[in-house]
This record gives structure tokens, C-alpha cells and sequence, in this order.
């Protein structure tokens, strides 16, 4: 039996459009959007790699073909075949004359989908994630966050880093215990991991130069647009790394991920309506301030901060807006740091940390530190801090064979994704977002 014109097309994707002008093509998708002006039909087709117009015409298509178009819900999964045109004025610059179209899973008109065109509130939207993530927006912002893992990805495995991935099932705190998902584990407790850190320093003692990359747990409490209760991290650490390397380390990376983005997500960029001439700013080397100096100028920026407290989201933010591109700030005062820190031996009542604040009042998005290397002290810091020494016993082993100076940081992916898209909450940048509000869908 002879195969029809239809069958005969071949699948093609939007994305590649181009190669296939003037040629007939069938497009396997769903049904964005649909306008009807007179004797046109202008059906929107999306298919995971774009947007494609099509045209139907009253007067040259059969009347089966034109009432199927216009009866079409949004969102329906369908099948189309027709020509492609290169037409300028479409979105996306081709248009599709439609000769054919499949219907595999009609929309029932009585239970349309519920996302449609007109505004719907944060609520509405957080509660249709599986669906929203289907708009323009959630897919441009999709986009740039797998471009940002892919970029870091890369700035490791090319600079010599293993991965090396750690547990997510713990049984000791890395970053305090009041942010703890506790869970049960048989006859015993167990905590999801706030940080990959404790067990990437093992393995730098081991590789060298090392990197983990998960998912990271913190019951916070805190209702920022900054914070989730499931993150995602990646975090490198490296043998013989002070806290110069440390730096070092942070300001290519974001460098590197920074200009993959503009190199290859314009078009997603574009869709978000992103200020990418703030992102071109973002060049080596990036400012360095201690500890002391952020607190002055946050004050004198009109802060009210207080010597010897962490920076809170407005302070950075007060700090962050002084400076075009992200600005490292170093040495905090030890007591309001985590307990593995390495103190300074100029001034003892400050740890050898770092945090990047990236600009245009983003934040935090990276934190790291050298790392105590001498027994003892650690010891007395775990002490001090009221943690569990049994938990920690392996970790001591690390600084009793073959200790080494050494450091890492670990930067927070949705943070990261939030500021390049210039987007308000980090709630939008991971698929399914987990926080103290929400756990579905
Ligand atoms: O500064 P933090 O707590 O550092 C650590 O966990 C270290 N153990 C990392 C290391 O040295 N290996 O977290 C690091 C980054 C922050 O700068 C921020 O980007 C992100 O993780 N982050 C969060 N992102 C979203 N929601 C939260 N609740 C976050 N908490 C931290
Ligand atoms: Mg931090």
C-alpha cells in the first residue's frame, strides 16, 4: 500500500526549522495557542524546543481539517504535517501551512486547561507546577538552569577535578543543627545532608582536587525569596588550597559560568527580558573586601549592622549594589561561622571564610573556607559547639593521617540561576521547589 503524503514527512523538530524550509515536515506537540481571524486559522504549536505558527486556510483546506483546527483546546497533544515557510513576521521567523493534523489526546473543552494566557496568582501557579512548567518563561528559566550545571560541570572536569558525590543519609550536622531534616533510619536517626563539604574534604585527601554535586537539605524556617528547603550545591575541595586559592577558585568559576550563559542562552535570556549588559559586567577579577570593611560600608551605605553579626539579606543586599560584579567578602568573625573553619593566625577571633554576594541584590551564593587542619583544635571547636565527637570520629581520622591545609566553598545553583535570570525567587528555578509552605506537587 502506498504511503500517504502524511506518513511520508519526516519529524522534525522547531528548533531545527531552518534546514527544513520549503519542505513538508510533521511535528509531534500540543496546542499553545489558537487565533481565528476571518478566514484564518492561526494555530500556536509547541514542542518542547519552540514555538511554530500555523496557518490554516478556509478556502484551500477541506472543511473537515479547518473545523478540527478551530476546535482544538489548548494544550491538546496532537500531530501536524504541512509546509514549512520562512515568514518573518510569525514568532520564532517560520510559519507552517497545515495539510494535515492529528488529534492524540483531546483537552475536553468542559475541563480546559487551567493555565491559560490571562494572569493567575503565585498560589494558583506554585499549585499547577507540573503544568506551569510548560509556559515560555518556566522553559527559558529551565533552560538556563541546566546550562549553569552544565557550565560548571565543565570548569571542573577540564581543570582537573573528580567527582566524587556524598551522602545524602548522615548521621552528624555540617552546618548547625537547627536546620536538620531528621529522618528515621531502622532502629536509629539519621539527617538528610545540609552539605556535601565533610565528606568532599575526605575525598580531596584522596584525589587531590575534588568536587560533589547534589541535592542539600536545610529545615530552614526562614520565608525568603533566597531560600528552599531542598537546594541543590555544588561544592569542590582541594588539597593545599589556602584561602587565596579558595577565592581563586570561586571568581573563575562564576566567571566561566557567567559567560557560558551569554553565550549560549540569549534567546532564553531574552524571553525572561533580562538586562544582559549587567551580566556582561560580571568580568575577572571581582572586587575583595574583608569582614571589617563590609560591615563600614554597609553602615555607611545607611545599614544598621552591628560588629561581630553575620551580614543579614538586607546588609548584602546594602553591600552587593555598591559594586558592578560579584564581590567576595572574607574573614567574618570566627563566632558566627561554622566550627571547621580555619582561624586567622594574624587575628585569631576570625575565620579564613569567604562568601560571594553576587549584585543587583541576589545575595549569597557562595560560602566556603580553609578548614581546620590541626587535630586538636578541631577537636576543641567540636567541643565547644556542643556536637557530638562519636559522629565526627572518621572526620578526625583526616587530621590524623596526613593532614594538609586545605578548603572549598559550595555555591547554591538556584541562587546562582535566580540572578542570572533576573528573576525574583528561587522558587522558579528548580522544577519542583521544596519549601516551608509547600511539598506538592
Ligand atoms: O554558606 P553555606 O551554608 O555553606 C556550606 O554549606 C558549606 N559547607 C559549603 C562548603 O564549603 N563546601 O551554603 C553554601 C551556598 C550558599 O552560599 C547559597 O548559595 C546556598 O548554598 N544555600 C541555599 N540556597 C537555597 N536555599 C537555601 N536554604 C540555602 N542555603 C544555602
Ligand atoms: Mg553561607
Amino acid at each position: 500500500m502506498a504511503e500517504t503524503a502524511s506518513q511520508a514527512a519526516p519529524a522534525i523538530a522547531i528548533r531545527d526549522a531552518a534546514a527544513h524550509v520549503g519542505r513538508s515536515v510533521r511535528l509531534r506537540g500540543w496546542l499553545y495557542n489558537l487565533r481565528e481571524s476571518g478566514q484564518l486559522l492561526f494555530p500556536i504549536f509547541r514542542d518542547g524546543t519552540g514555538l511554530m505558527q500555523g496557518v490554516v486556510f478556509k478556502k484551500t483546506a477541506s472543511p473537515e481539517l479547518f473545523e478540527r483546527v478551530r476546535q482544538l483546546t489548548q494544550e491538546s497533544s496532537l500531530e501536524v504535517t504541512g509546509t514549512l515557510r520562512a515568514e518573518p513576521r510569525a514568532p520564532g521567523g517560520y510559519e507552517l501551512d497545515v495539510q494535515d493534523l492529528v488529534v492524540l489526546q483531546a483537552v475536553a473543552a468542559a475541563e480546559p486547561y487551567p493555565i491559560t494566557p490571562k494572569e493567575h496568582g503565585i498560589e494558583f501557579l506554585m499549585e499547577h507546577r507540573h503544568l506551569w512548567l510548560r509556559s515560555q518563561r518556566q522553559v527559558a528559566i529551565l533552560r538556563v538552569r541546566h546550562e549553569v550545571i552544565r557550565a560548571v560541570r565543565e570548569f571542573f572536569d577540564e581543570d582537573g577535578f573528580t567527582l566524587a558525590d556524598a551522602p545524602i543519609l548522615t548521621p552528624a550536622a555540617c552546618e548547625g543543627t537547627t536546620t536538620l531534616f531528621e529522618v528515621e533510619y531502622f532502629d536509629d536517626k539519621a539527617y538528610l545532608t545540609q552539605s556535601g563539604q565533610l565528606y568532599a574534604e575526605a575525598c580531596a585527601l584522596a584525589l587531590g582536587k575534588t568536587y560533589c554535586f547534589g541535592p542539600t537539605f536545610r529545615a530552614e524556617k526562614s520565608k525568603t525569596r533566597r531560600h528552599l528547603t531542598e537546594f541543590w550545591m555544588v561544592e569542590p575541595e582541594v588539597a593545599f588550597a589556602e584561602l587565596d586559592d579558595i577565592m581563586n577558585l570561586a571568581e573563575r568559576l562564576v566567571a566561566h559560568v557567567v559567560e557560558r550563559v551569554l553565550a549560549r542562552r540569549r534567546p532564553e535570556l531574552a524571553v525572561l527580558g533580562r538586562d544582559t549588559a549587567a551580566l556582561e559586567k560580571v568580568q575577572l577579577p571581582f572586587p575583595r573586601i574583608s569582614y571589617d570593611d563590609a560591615v563600614a560600608r554597609v553602615n555607611a551605605a545607611g545599614g544598621a549592622m552591628q560588629y561581630g553579626t553575620d551580614l543579614g539579606g538586607g546588609d548584602e543586599t546594602l553591600l552587593a549594589r555598591q559594586f558592578d560584579r560579584p564581590v567576595l567578602v572574607h574573614r567574618y568573625p570566627a563566632a558566627v561561622k561554622a566550627f571547621y573553619m580555619q582561624p586567622d593566625p594574624v587575628r585569631p577571633d576570625l575565620a579564613l571564610c569567604v562568601d560571594m554576594l553576587a549584585p543587583e541584590g541576589y545575595g549569597e551564593i557562595i560560602g566556603g573556607s580553609q578548614r581546620i587542619h590541626d587535630l586538636d583544635l578541631l577537636r576543641s571547636r567540636i567541643a565547644a559547639q556542643g556536637l557530638p565527637e562519636e559522629a565526627f570520629r572518621w572526620y578526625l581520622d583526616l587530621r590524623r593521617f596526613g593532614s594538609v591545609p586545605h578548603g572549598g566553598f559550595g555555591m547554591g545553583i538556584e541562587r546562582v540561576v535566580a540572578w542570572l535570570c533576573g528573576i525574583e525567587h528561587v522558587r522558579e528555578t528548580i522544577p519542583f521547589p521544596r519549601t516551608i509552605y509547600r511539598i506538592y506537587p
